[in-house]
């Protein structure tokens, strides 16, 4: 089998993991231009991992600015074959507290203002997204999540919005009424991205809050947020080090239909 490469997209200090080795910072560019900082790479057990702070270190960039399409196509560059994305999200729902993690399994974007393809002008692809996200991928992470004791829930929808500002009380409980689980800034296009880069994605957003819509939680404040985001941090790291492990023994995974996306989507180019 050969070996795979875990990309970790997320907050910083997620790279401090016991065993890591062969560690370096690499800068990749793309023909989208800058990914959102150096990739920072290293090798645990059998499985190569790439991190890449979202939003720069030192958090910089805002969720709006971020180039989503460098990103994915910086990590793709590299080889990766498997990305957990790792998020704050705000709870949609009672039994969702802060402190919960929840591996999403689909999305509802209203995002407004970044570029969601790899394709236009010139060259047309159609990819499917019905599922946006890696089955497969997501039982590694629910199996880890279980095995540390983790309180999660394996599906829920994430309602991707533009910000920066939090939602107003009314598009909270409109949010609740579709039934979406979680509520966040950065999964959307990112998700659409590394489907069309035929890569494996399984995202877990990290509960922070309960978002406006709970009466006895009335605002999110970013101090909440960055509050229950430290206490998550050995948990993420733990995560990752787990499924650096399942991934290098999942035999399935080369035949795995997200890394054949473009198989099966609609192209068109003008003739060569
Ligand atoms: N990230 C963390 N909490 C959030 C919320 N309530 N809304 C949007 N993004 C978030």
């Amino acid at each position: 089998m050969s070996t795979p490469l875990l990309a970790i997209i997320g907050g910083s200090g997620l790279y401090d993991l016991p065993g890591l080795t062969d560690t370096r910072w690499e800068t990749v560019s793309t023909p989208w231009g800058a990914p959102s900082d150096q990739i920072f790479r290293g090798r645990l057990g059998q499985a190569e991992l790439a991190f890449l702070p979202r939003h720069g270190r030192g958090h910089r960039i805002p969720p709006s600015e971020v180039n989503y399409r460098a990103n994915i196509a910086a990590l793709k560059q590299l080889g990766a074959t498997d990305v957990l994305s790792l998020s704050a999200v705000g709870s949609l729902r009672a039994d969702l507290p802060p402190g919960s993690f929840v591996v999403v399994d689909q999305f509802i974007d209203r995002t407004t203002q970044r570029a969601g393809s790899f394709f236009g002008t010139g060259l047309v692809a159609h990819v499917s997204l019905a599922h946006p996200v890696c089955p497969r991928l997501g039982s590694h992470v629910t199996a880890a999540l279980q095995a540390q004791g983790v309180p999660h829930v394996r599906g829920g929808t994430y309602l991707a919005i533009e910000g920066p500002q939090f939602s107003t009380l009314a598009e909270s409980q409109l949010y609740r009424s579709w039934n979406c689980s979680v509520i966040g800034m950065t999964n959307m296009p990112e998700a659409r991205l590394a489907r069309e880069a035929e890569l494996c994605y399984a995202s877990v957003g990290m509960v922070t809050d309960f978002d406006c819509w709970h009466p006895a939680h009335d605002a999110v404040t970013v101090d909440a947020v960055i509050q229950v985001l430290l206490g998550n941090a050995q948990t993420a790291r733990t995560l990752v080090a787990s499924l650096a492990e399942t991934i290098t023994q999942d035999a399935s995974a080369a035949a795995c239909p997200c890394r054949h996306a473009l198989d099966h989507a609609l192209i068109t180019a003008p003739d060569a």
